[in-house]
């Protein structure tokens, strides 16, 4: 009988009966023919022997069945023993084919997400093993493959790989972890369609959503407002072809929701640089108007309706009145320090009036956006030189350097050297420049303004100009300046302006110590600066804690013998301590280890931070096989997202109750003068403790 019917006949026979009423001969029977099973083929013995336990056998006669719709909750796991079924997405279609000894459906089981697709049978009389959800959990939820390929039309387009996640809330308030599939790689569609099934609309935060943040902060990297705002649009009207009409309604509202949360999202990290692009203006109003003509006829939208009008609302109206009026800075950015008002970010549109020089040391006064190119300021210079030759523009420094910019470098005047001036001159000329007197800074210290003021003063204040700075930084400068601004076409005004001030600090150390020509002033002078920076520590500014001991460390200074050996012990004993910190050994390990410890608000090592994102831009593509790296955009946003912690909190120290009546102290710290040419600097130490012979 048994040859009659064939071993197929009898295999299926065994698995139609009820796991429960399968013998031991049943069971080694279904494992051997496990063993040939390519979907299975990474699993070990002992999985495959609990499989045989509980697969269950499942057939469909007629073409054009569904076995599950998209959107649906996961139930099981499917493996193709004979047919083939295909994969339709909503408003795609067919996305692809599978066929015997493939497998389908465990993303939504390890993901606890909805069906990424619906499932129909492409032919007549198909077979498959099925897994259900509790025995999938149980068995192979931690050991399934550990990276999932999908594919649309035949080409990769988004990867998932396995990995721990662990999440904090629990049903018991426990801690659980387990196995979920992150993002890879992938197009950008795909990734954003996968990241929108994955969002949960019932709490407040998962961990999904956190991949969802990394897209929304880094997509301008791949995929930009224009080509975005189109994609969200067309998700918002996705319609379910499938299912009854419940289940059509429900897929609407939850997708519907779910977009509409992602562009609330994005509107939160985008900020006031919105208002800066006409598409994304254009698209937050259309958005808001097919929101708003939804939500009369689908009630449980107009929740979202209020906030999302809400935020519309005050980007257009800024981005209107914006466009009026751009805010013309002065020269060198200063804006203004005497104003006590509050320092505003920078935007790409404001103007600034900037000197520009010639050989001749003779100036034009140019006023030009703040994210004009080279080749804008140029033709803006030409044009009131009255000459049509072709101009370079030059950063000149102190020391006689010289950079030419390229034509399509942007927003070149924030990136200037601390004394570094604009120049414009012809090619033949470019030999001939020399710098102005006035970069040459100051031939005397300060110390005697400077000696009368509170070390805690001066670093408090020093710290409220920082956190100016800091604050105005916005999230998405990081990214830009990391990929290359010019490549994004954005300005990093204001990060530029706050990492330039870090170098002001080191070079401002070394020249007080430098020009002060008295040795017993001098050590004053190290005990001033130890003390400011351990001030600034307490502070938990970290950037200028970091910039004046680099300033203690430059050669200028700590080869002044003389002066660190009259300096008392217990002053030693903090600058040793303060230099450690600052050893670059393991990746900066003592630096992360004390600002791991630390609460907001925290102003964190600016450049550190910038290092790392470099690095891992440089050593990581962008763009694999056709697919966007995730990973590296996770990696970047990462530390983005350490910025981001270590402003949650406003800076309110207790400040020193006199320094609001210290407005010198205030100004001093805001217009330091100093001197930025290392061999000058050299020079200059080298007079006040000749080399011993
Ligand atoms: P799941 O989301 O549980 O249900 C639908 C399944 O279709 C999905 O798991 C994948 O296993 C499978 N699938 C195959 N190709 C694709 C694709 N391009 N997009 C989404 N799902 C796919």
């Amino acid at each position: 009988l048994l040859s009659q019917i064939g071993p197929d006949a009898h295999m299926r026979m065994i698995l139609r009966k009820h796991p429960s009423e399968r013998a031991a001969d049943d069971l080694e029977i279904i494992y051997e023919e496990l063993l040939h099973i390519k979907a299975l083929s990474h699993l070990s013995t002992t999985v495959k022997r609990e499989l045989a336990g509980v697969l269950i056998y499942e057939s469909h006669a007629k073409a054009g069945t569904v076995l599950f719709n998209q959107g649906e909750e996961g139930t099981s796991w499917y493996i193709i023993l004979k047919g083939s079924v295909n994969v339709v997405i909503y408003g795609k279609g067919v996305v692809c084919t599978l066929h015997e000894g493939d497998d389908f459906g465990k993303l939504a089981l390890v993901n606890d997400a909805p069906r990424a697709a619906s499932i129909v049978l492409r032919e007549d009389n198909c077979h498959f093993l099925r897994v259900d959800k509790e025995d999938f959990n149980r068995i192979l939820r931690d050991v399934e493959a550990n990276t999932v390929r999908l594919k649309e039309h035949g080409q990769d387009v988004l990867v998932l790989e396995k990995s721990l996640s662990s999440s904090r809330t629990s049903v018991h308030g426990a801690s659980s972890s387990h196995y979920k599939y992150k993002v890879m790689s992938g197009t950008p569609e795909k990734i954003l369609e996968h990241l929108l099934e994955m969002m949960r609309l019932d709490s407040q935060f998962t961990e999904s959503d956190s991949a969802l943040d990394d897209f929304v902060l880094m997509h301008c990297v791949f995929i930009p407002n224009t080509q975005l705002c189109p994609v969200l649009m067309a998700h918002y009207h996705a319609q379910a072809s499938q299912g009854s009409e419940q289940e059509k309604l429900d897929y609407t509202l939850n997708n519907k929701r779910r977009v509409i949360r992602l562009v609330m999202q994005w509107a939160a990290v985008h900020g006031e640089h919105l208002q800066e692009e006409d598409v994304s203006v254009t698209f937050l109003e259309e958005f808001l108007l097919a929101v708003s003509s939804d939500a009369k006829a689908i009630l449980p939208l107009r929740d979202q309706l209020t906030e999302l009008e809400r935020i519309v609302k005050r980007n257009t109206d800024n981005a209107r009145s914006s466009q009026k009026k751009h805010k013309v800075l002065l020269r060198q950015f200063s804006m203004g320090d005497e104003k006590l008002q509050k320092r505003q970010p920078i935007k790409s549109h404001d103007e600034i009036l900037f000197k520009v020089f010639c050989c001749d040391h003779t100036y034009t006064t140019i006023r030009s956006p703040v994210a004009a190119s080279v080749r804008e300021v140029i033709s803006a210079v030409a044009d009131k030189l009255g000459s049509a030759e072709d101009l370079l523009l030059v950063n000149l420094s102190s020391a006689g350097e010289k950079v030419v910019f390229k034509p399509n470098d942007i927003s070149v005047f924030s990136t200037l050297t601390v004394n570094g001036r604009l120049f414009a001159c012809r090619r033949d000329q470019l030999d001939s420049l020399t710098p102005l007197p006035e970069q040459e800074g100051p031939s005397s210290g300060s110390l005697a303004g400077f000696e009368l003021m509170s070390s805690k003063d001066v670093a408090y204040h020093m710290t409220s100009y920082d956190w100016e700075l800091f604050h105005c930084v916005h999230e998405l400068e990081l990214i830009y300046h990391t990929f290359g601004r010019k490549n994004v076409r954005k300005t990093t005004v204001n990060l530029d302006l706050f990492l330039r001030r870090f170098n002001e600090i080191q070079f401002w150390v070394i020249t007080e110590v430098c020009l002060c020509s008295q040795l017993s002033k001098r050590v004053q002078l190290l005990k001033k600066f130890i003390k400011i920076s351990s001030h600034c520590k307490d502070y938990r500014n970290l950037n200028t804690f970091f910039a004046i001991i680099m300033g203690l460390s430059n050669p200028a200074v700590s080869r002044l013998s003389q002066t660190w050996e009259k300096l008392p012990s217990k002053f030693k004993k903090f600058y040793g301590e303060f230099e450690n910190l600052m050893d670059p050994s393991r990746n900066h390990r003592a630096y992360r280890l004390t600002v791991a410890k630390l609460e907001p608000p925290i102003i964190p090592f600016m450049p550190l931070l910038i290092k790392d994102m470099t690095f891992t831009h440089e050593g990581n593509k962008t763009i694999i096989d056709n697919l966007v790296n995730f990973e590296k955009m996770r990696m970047i946003a990462n530390t983005v997202k350490i910025v981001r912690y270590c402003r949650s909190q406003p800076f309110s120290p207790d400040s020193p109750l006199a320094s609001k009546n210290h407005p010198e102290v205030r100004s001093y710290v805001r217009q330091l003068n100093v001197i930025d040419n290392q061999r000058i600097l050299t020079q200059l130490s080298h007079g006040l403790e000749p080399r011993r012979s």
